[in-house]
């Protein structure tokens, strides 16, 4: 072969596996086979799904070219070179219009007399596209080796086929950001926003707007209900973060025996079960946020292996002994005393201060001044919404009663209480809800009569509480066919955290 003709083929070989665009991948094709064949002009051809040959590269044709489309059926000669396996010639004689008639920029061009030869790409037994040829000078084809033209036509088709490839990749990887993207935004758009105008909230809000600009570790703590995942939401989405995912992780309903497989992922083969790899959650949150609700409940041993990953940067799937580097940023939760529990040994110091960071308390509602009204009026309002019904409202009397009461299960509860509250009023069909509307309330007020829960002498609030909460528990399991779950509905709270309450009381179901 000719010398400059290998050489030539390796640069584009080369460029096969290079970072070019595509426009100069194939414009490098052209180029190559204007080095090697003598020709005056050249172009390569894509054909689409509709059948139309694309010109994607030209040379010594204007490049007008490149915005046309051509059918085939109206090219005779582009229609019998895609019909040929082989190279097809046409002589200066041959009388089938020339699909480039006037667009030749060579200065004989106005003769219009000339050689064509053409050649038909093949993928993998399908046409993709065509490579034409033209001369000026009569016969200039005459001297070509067919093997030279049709090692150069495998050469394209291979460039087509690469690009094709890539382009598709793109596209689909380009689709499924999109899919993701949407789906972060639907979420986005569910997640409620924090009401509250109390300069406890506020404070809240600059804490929150403060962290969020850092990479740093997040701790939001704070009693059940009070809004945590919120301001977890919140965090991340005032975060540069934002566009990417934010990935969450219930530590309290990690599957037993598959948490580290379910955090860090694992290989085919990793365990009995396996049958085929898996990336963990945080690989899943790479590049974004990681959110590790319940935090208190995560086992000591997953503690250790959590530690490690935040210090290294990098985790290990399981049965896998590749390192692999992640950038994820963790924001934590928990009700739970985290302080108390490092002092007792049931929570690693070393990760708690790891994650401790910058904490966040969230404050309890019955500390936030002021906010109850707002909070009941926005809250009214999504109930209102969801029935549809043009006009709810809470009497003043009843506002103040809310505004007396504790609310241990914070804004949770408030929100449990007001829709019953209101559904009560719309089945009485009724626009204000009054204080009759309540049960908790009224409950409240039993609880006041029983004065077993007022003592003579002095006993501490918290046994006092305790005692009423298992009983409660126990209330609430006989109600509910003596079912965790089912008592966690009776009782509108966690199933998880009722379960841990309930062990804590020593109550089996
Ligand atoms: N400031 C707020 N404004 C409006 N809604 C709120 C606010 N705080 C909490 N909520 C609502 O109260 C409910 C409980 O909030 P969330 O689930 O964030 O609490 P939590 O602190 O994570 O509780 P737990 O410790 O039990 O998991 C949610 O429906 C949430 O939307
Ligand atoms: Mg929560």
């Amino acid at each position: 072969m000719h010398q400059n003709m290998s050489k030539v083929l390796l640069d584009i070989a080369l460029n096969l596996s290079s970072n070019l665009t595509s426009e100069k991948q194939y414009q490098h094709l052209i180029d190559g086979i204007d080095q090697v064949f003598p020709c005056d002009a050249s172009a390569l051809f894509i054909l689409d799904e509709e059948g139309f040959l694309t010109p994607v590269a030209v040379k010594g044709l204007s490049s007008s070219v490149l915005g046309r489309r051509f059918f085939p059926k109206a090219h005779p000669r582009l229609e019998s070179i895609m019909q040929s396996r082989e190279p097809v010639r046409f002589d200066a004689y041959c009388e089938l219009p020339d699909p480039f008639s006037g667009v030749l920029l060579s200065e004989e061009a106005e003769l219009d007399v000339h050689d064509c030869l053409g050649c038909s790409l093949y993928v993998e037994g399908q046409l993709v596209g065509i490579l034409t040829l033209d001369s000026m000078t009569v016969s200039a084809f005459d001297a070509i080796e067919p093997m030279a033209i049709e090692t150069f036509a495998a050469l394209a088709a291979a460039t087509l086929r690469n690009i094709g490839q890539i382009k598709a990749l793109k596209a689909q990887n380009k689709k499924q950001k999109h899919v993701t993207e949407t789906l972060i935004q639907q979420a986005r758009s569910k997640e409620g926003e924090m009401v509250g105008l109390s300069p406890q909230m506020q404070q809240l809000r600059n804490n929150i707007a403060t962290v969020a600009q850092s990479d740093y570790a997040v701790l939001i703590t704070g009693e059940t209900g009070v809004g945590k995942e919120l301001v977890a939401h919140s965090v991340h989405a005032q975060s540069h973060r934002s566009t990417k995912p934010m990935i969450y992780v219930n530590c309290a309903a990690l599957p037993e025996g598959l948490a580290e497989s379910e955090l860090f992922g694992h290989v085919k083969g990793a365990f009995t079960g396996a049958n085929s790899s898996r990336a963990g959650k945080f690989e899943l949150a790479d590049g974004g946020t990681i959110f590790l609700d319940e935090l208190g409940e995560l086992p000591l041993v997953l503690q250790a292996k959590l530690l490690r990953v935040i210090q290294q940067g990098e985790l290990q799937r399981v049965g896998s002994d590749k390192h692999l580097l992640v950038n994820v940023r963790i924001i934590a939760a928990t009700n739970r005393n985290l302080e108390q529990e490092v002092a007792n040994g049931q929570f690693r110091a070393d990760l708690y201060h790891r994650l401790n960071v910058f904490p966040i308390a969230v404050p309890p509602l019955r500390h936030r001044d002021g906010d109850i009204p707002v909070l009941s009026g926005y809250l009214l309002e999504k109930v209102r919404s969801q029935f549809n019904i043009p006009n709810l409202h809470l009497h003043p009397k009843a506002l103040v009663k809310l505004e007396a009461q504790p609310w241990p299960g914070n804004v949770r509860e408030l929100e449990h209480t007001l829709t019953r509250a209101a559904l009560r009023a719309i089945q009485e069909q009724k626009q204000i809800i009054q204080l009759g509307h309540f049960e908790s309330v009224e409950r409240a007020k039993d609880v006041k009569n029983t004065s077993k829960y007022f003592p003579q002498q002095s006993i501490g609030m918290r046994s006092l509480v305790e005692e009423y909460q298992k009983e409660l528990i126990i209330h609430a399991l006989d109600k509910s066919e003596r079912t965790w779950s089912k008592a966690a509905e009776f009782l509108q709270m966690d199933r998880g955290n009722l379960y841990r309450m309930g062990k804590k009381f020593d109550i089996n179901p």
